[in-house]
């Protein structure tokens, strides 16, 4: 099988020469060669020039192979064509305006993606092109949900007050951002599978910070809205909550292709608890790639085992840290060609 063919295998949880692997946040500051890149050009200048998106999206299936190429961007680009702008600081990202109010929502834009963001539609292109069957090409955007806490908090947030402050005080004007945001990215996905995406990854991040009935009310049903427009376009849709273990059967209601795991379940439990039928992706914790390429391998091998060969994605809980060595990474991609 060639790469794309193995993972989109798993990903229909049919039968695989041995289990796909790639990393969350795989092309980030842990490679020195996306660096490089960083010293001439801010984060935002290099989501917006395709040659070099494009280029470093490339750099960690050139050196490690793994079998899934993510396209680079940020899932805050479609929020900034939605009418809030974006700046990146060494602190994460921050967003200029705050939304609070139902006026707030109501002048939010719902963006044409070919209009307001034709550079991630291109960078795939290039990616595509340049990928053959090296690697299967994975688009990706945020939900509706985490997409919300980052328009209301300003950026990021620890415990989410002025973002749950509103969805519990005005749960009208909370789905009314929600809807226009499920309305945004559900578009914004389709024209990536347009532009050459295999696979979509939709990033609820921060989701799991919800009890569980809010993650049914306010969640659950965007990001289901998501995935559905997604798997319309023939291609399998991935559904990544961190801290999913509270919320993983409505998860699987919303009928994604793939759960993605973080560390804080075993995959065994999740299988038990999901059935078969839908694939698992991780659900390695980044952390231990901070120790040594043995460990680290020891930690893929618990992995595939507690997942078994068939409708399991090796990759990690959350993103990979920008301080892991790179023999740590290179041993984890390797483990599943040992293991063949
Ligand atoms: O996975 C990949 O390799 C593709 C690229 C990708 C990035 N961000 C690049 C990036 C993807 C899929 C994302 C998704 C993303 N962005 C999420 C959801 C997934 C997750 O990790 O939880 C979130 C919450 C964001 C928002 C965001 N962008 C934050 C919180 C930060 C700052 C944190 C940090 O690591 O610095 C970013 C910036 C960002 N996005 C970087 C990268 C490589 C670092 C920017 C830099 O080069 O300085």
């Amino acid at each position: 099988m060639n790469a794309p063919e193995r993972f989109l295998a798993a990903c229909a949880s049919k039968p695989v020469d041995r289990t796909p692997v790639w990393m969350m946040r795989q092309a980030g500051r842990y490679l020195p060669e996306y660096r490089a890149v960083r010293e001439k050009v801010d984060f935002l200048t290099l989501c917006k020039t395709p040659e070099l998106a494009a280029q470093v999206s490339l750099q960690p299936i050139d050196r490690f192979g793994m079998d899934a190429c993510i396209v680079f961007c940020d899932i805050l680009i479609p929020v900034e064509a939605m009418g809030v702008p974006v700046t990146f600081g060494d602190g994460g990202p921050q967003l200029e305006r705050r939304v609070r109010t139902r006026a707030d929502v109501d002048a939010l834009r719902v963006p044409d993606p070919l209009v307001a963001t034709p550079f991630v539609m291109e960078t795939l292109r290039l990616c595509k092109r340049a990928l053959l069957d090296r690697a299967a090409l994975v688009g990706f955007t945020g939900a509706p949900f985490t997409l919300a806490s980052y328009i209301i908090e300003g950026g990021g947030s620890k415990n989410f007050a002025a973002t749950k402050a509103l969805m519990y005080s005005q749960p009208a004007t909370f789905h009314a951002l929600l809807d226009k945001l499920a309305a945004t990215v559900a578009e914004y996905a389709a024209a990536q599978v347009a532009a050459g995406a295999q696979a979509v990854q939709v990033f609820d991040t921060w989701a799991g910070e919800l009890e569980p009935c809010a993650f049914d009310e306010f969640a659950q049903p965007y990001q289901a809205r998501v995935i559905e427009r997604i798997r319309a376009c023939g291609v399998p849709a991935i559904l990544y909550v961190n801290g999913c273990a509270g919320v993983l059967e409505s998860m699987a209601r919303t009928r994604a292709d793939v759960l993605s795991i973080d560390w804080r379940l075993a995959l065994g439990d999740a299988r038990a608890r999901v059935g078969s039928g839908v694939t698992l992706q991780g659900n390695v914790d980044p952390t231990v790639l901070l120790s040594n390429p043995v460990r680290t391998a020891e930690a893929a091998f618990a992995t595939m085992e507690a997942a078994g060969p068939i409708g399991h994605i090796l990759n990690l809980g959350h993103g990979i840290l920008p301080q892991t060595p790179l023999e740590c990474a290179a041993a984890f991609v390797d483990a599943p060609k040992a293991n063949a």
